[in-house]
């Protein structure tokens, strides 16, 4: 199966950062967050060929993903070992690039990548979020492996009084991942049948509070469906109401993620957050980064 990386957005929310540095090379603690994306994709999800769709704008990505020997040699010259193997890491991931020349919206950006994924399903996952611990495509593989191949989506409870921020679920819980009892159908592990979705609904219109995150498993049909896409909201070609219209024709299927598995990098706000629950849960960095912290908490409380 193929992956799409979707990296080419204008990443506004970001400016002025995103001036220079594309959102996707932003890093979390020390790698950048496409890094993550590209690793989720490949190990354990099964994903034979990655493929980013990029900006001519943002070359930076793609010299990020080549082997700079000339670097690596005088890191190793220089004793960094260490060094100089993540450089080399970096430079061997299996990636290839295909170009949105203009950023008309994430449905477009898909679309880029027809040549490569052909007529087969493939996987989405946003440039801008990832899964740490990279389970969350092979429970949605499982998913669409036990409905006859159908696409699934991945999709974590929201709060109501957010749900007008986000593209929301219409369905019907069918069942639960692992066989487990739910205590409530937006439970963890919950599957559902998907019958619509809506893009920021008010809340009292909104048929779940079940918003979907940046994961999809899509059947080559939403390829077909893409060319002949109109624009939607914001002026973009939307993914979503690409998929309102493959429900016409085929089942579609979400699995309930934990809101906490996945980290978004969007925003400044979000970017930050994620750097706080990395660095808490990495050994080398904890120790500093909580000491930093509980300064600057004793700080606000005087
Ligand atoms: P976002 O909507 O979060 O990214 O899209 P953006 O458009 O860059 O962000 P803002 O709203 O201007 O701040 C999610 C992912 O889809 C890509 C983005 O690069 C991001 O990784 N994307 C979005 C494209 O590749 N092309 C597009 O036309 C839009």
């Amino acid at each position: 199966m193929k992956a799409v990386i979707p990296a080419a957005g204008l990443g506004t929310r970001f400016l002025p950062a995103t001036k220079s540095t594309p959102k996707e090379l932003l890093p979390v603690i020390n790698k950048p967050v496409i890094q993550y994306v590209v690793e989720e994709a490949l190990e354990p999800s099964g994903v034979d060929e990655v493929v980013i769709v990029n900006s001519r704008e943002k070359p930076q990505i793609e010299s990020y993903f080549k082997v700079d020997g000339g670097f690596e040699d005088t890191l190793r010259r220089r004793g960094k070992q260490q060094e100089a193997d993540a450089v080399r890491e970096a430079g061997s991931l299996p990636v290839s690039f295909v170009y949105q020349d203009d950023p008309r919206g994430l449905g477009h950006a898909v679309l880029c990548a027809k040549p490569v994924t052909q007529d087969e399903p493939f996987l989405v996952l946003l440039g801008d979020y990832f899964v740490p611990d990279r389970a969350m495509c092979v429970r949605m593989k499982e998913v669409s492996e036990r409905y006859g191949g159908a696409s699934v989506i991945a999709v974590a409870p929201v709060p109501a009084d957010q749900v007008s921020r986000y593209g929301i679920i219409a369905g019907e819980c069918v069942g639960s991942f692992d066989g487990s009892r739910l205590s409530s159908d937006e439970d963890e592990g919950a599957v559902w049948k998907v019958t619509g979705l809506v893009e920021k609904p008010a809340v009292e219109d909104a048929p779940s509070h079940l918003f979907i995150v940046g994961r999809y498993l899509l059947t080559p049909r939403i390829m077909e469906l893409l060319q002949t896409q109109g624009v939607g909201a914001g002026g973009e070609i939307q993914l979503t109401d690409a998929m309102q219209r493959l429900l016409d024709e085929e089942d579609m299927y979400a699995l309930v993620v934990d809101p906490d598995e996945g980290c978004d990098t969007g925003t400044p706000a979000a970017w930050a957050a994620t750097n706080a629950r990395l660095a808490l849960r990495d050994p080398e960095v904890r120790p500093a980064f909580l000491e930093a912290l509980g300064e600057q908490a004793l700080k606000q409380l005087k």
